[in-house]
């Protein structure tokens, strides 16, 4: 199949009110990734060859991000919203440039199969001339129905314009379809706007070919494939979806989870085998974790880099440029940011690491936290190897401690030490004896008087 050319045609000048966003409603995400950008890829996996995108009058902020989200992808404006078939037509300069396969999809349903694609493009290289995305459900209101006779598609009929028997058909019009590039313009030309809408439907061109004795087939899709997102309902049931389809595909690729329900993975999440994940994990974009890691509960992690053996959290934050490597720790109450805490590297508790090395085998005590912002730059700390932070130390930025050195509890450290050196950063303690009691007893004296 792959020696057939193909365009795929995205149509996405559908208003988008009811997100009731400044955010146009391709761009809306599931799983930290467009919408646009999902269908794209479903796209390229059946491959969909070049892209054409139709935007809505204005919508010049879908083709600003369509570019990053979807490089190559060609823009078309259609002016005006007069049905699915014009706005095909909005593309036609690029199907006019010749294409074995036109693929038409829908901006937003986000969760179209590619294996439903890719059937769709072998029944046109198999002599098809329109392919449909048909499914079946027991709740039909509101998609168009497949017409058929004697075993063959004959028509498509949007609900507004179908008898009441037509109505009872439970096989849908998904919305996807294909169609052979040497007919496609001349049938979409023949689209008329005689309906109950008064629009140009994309699905007419079924009955015209048909008519015209072309070869009309459908393809059956899950009901997944066809769901289009008009709101944030919507949003949130089709990213608890995917969020589902993610988890099982990573615990059938050997990661534990106790409570997969309550795990959430990005689109580009990677996970080693045999690492565990406790309940309440958020993966945001561009993670990466290895094999035999403990994420316990409570853990947000984002744009981070985990390899093996680690253990992280429970209750522990790893920010963007976070890189733990092999068998560190961190634990409870712990934020890194901009970090790499190198192989063996303990930080069990309650700190701050940003903009910092830690060497391999340091440890950093409880509360030890890296200065590292003074209002207006960030700056570097370098811990090396084997050093240990007493706790509660607060490491001023820039710094540099030496590999072996060791900082005394409680330390405010703001010159570098050196390796192997004993560092105080605190007043030293004075005792004197009695005193305590003198105070308390003047104390008490002094709240008798007042009585
Ligand atoms: C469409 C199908 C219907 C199918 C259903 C599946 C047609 C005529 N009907 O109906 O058979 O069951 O999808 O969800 O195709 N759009 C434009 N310009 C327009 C009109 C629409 O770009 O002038 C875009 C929309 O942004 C949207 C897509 O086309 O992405 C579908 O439009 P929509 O109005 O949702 O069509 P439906 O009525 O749902
Ligand atoms: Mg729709």
């Amino acid at each position: 199949m792959s020696e057939r050319s193909c365009l795929s045609v995205i149509l996405a000048a559908g208003e988008g009110t009811r997100m009731k966003s400044d955010v146009p409603k391709v761009l809306h995400k599931i799983a930290g990734l467009e919408m646009l950008a999902h269908v794209v890829r479903a796209l390229d996996e059946a491959g969909g060859g070049d892209k054409a995108l139709v935007i809505g009058h204005g919508a010049e902020a879908v083709r600003k991000a369509a570019s990053h989200v979807a490089p190559g992808i060609d823009c078309f404006v259609q002016a005006e919203r007069l049905g699915t078939g014009h706005a095909v037509l909005a593309a036609r300069a690029a199907i006019a440039r010749g294409y074995d396969d036109i693929l038409v999809t829908f901006g937003d349903t986000p969760l179209i199969a590619p294996a439903a694609l890719s059937e769709m493009r072998s029944e046109l290289a198999a002599g098809a001339d329109v392919v449909v995305m048909g499914f079946r459900t027991d709740e039909p209101t509101g998609y168009g129905r497949l017409i058929e006779s004697d075993g063959a598609l004959v028509a498509i009929r949007e609900e507004k314009d179908c008898s009441p028997e037509e109505r009872r058909i439970t096989f849908c019009n998904g919305g996807a379809m294909a169609i052979c590039g040497a007919h496609a313009l001349a049938l979409l030309d023949a689209v008329g706007n005689d309906n109950a809408k008064g629009e140009y439907y994309l699905t007419d061109i079924v009955g015209i070919a048909a008519g015209r004795g072309l070869a009309v087939r459908a393809v059956e899709a899950d009901f997944e494939s066809a769901l289009g997102i008009n709101n944030r309902a919507e949003l949130a049931a089709a990213e608890a979806i995917w969020q589902q389809r993610r988890r099982r595909a990573a615990m059938l690729d050997g990661v534990t989870m106790i409570a997969p329900e309550t795990v959430f993975f990005s689109h580009d999440t990677v996970i080693g085998r045999d690492t565990l994940l406790e309940p309440n994990v958020f993966f945001g974009p561009g993670v990466k974790i290895g094999g035999n890691v403990t994420i316990r509960t409570a853990c947000h992690i984002e744009e981070a880099q985990v390899a093996d053996g680690v253990s992280v959290g429970p209750f522990a934050r790893l920010r963007p440029g976070a890189e733990i490597m092999q068998g560190a720790k961190i634990g409870n109450f712990v934020e890194v940011k901009k970090a790499r805490v190198e192989p063996g590297a303990k930080i069990p508790h309650l700190s701050y690491v940003g903009d910092a090395r830690v060497g391999a085998r340091a440890n950093l005590g409880a509360g030890t936290i890296t200065c590292n912002y003074d209002g207006f730059s960030k700056h570097f700390t370098d811990i090396g190897e084997e050093a240990f932070i007493g706790t509660n130390s607060s490491l001023v930025a820039p710094l540099t401690i030496g590999a072996g050195a060791y900082i005394a509890s409680g330390s405010v450290i703001t010159e570098p030490v050196p390796a192997d050196a004993l560092a105080f950063g605190r007043a030293r303690q004075s005792t004197r004896e009695g005193l305590g009691k003198r105070l308390r007893d003047r104390l008490a004296a002094l709240k008798a008087k007042k009585a």
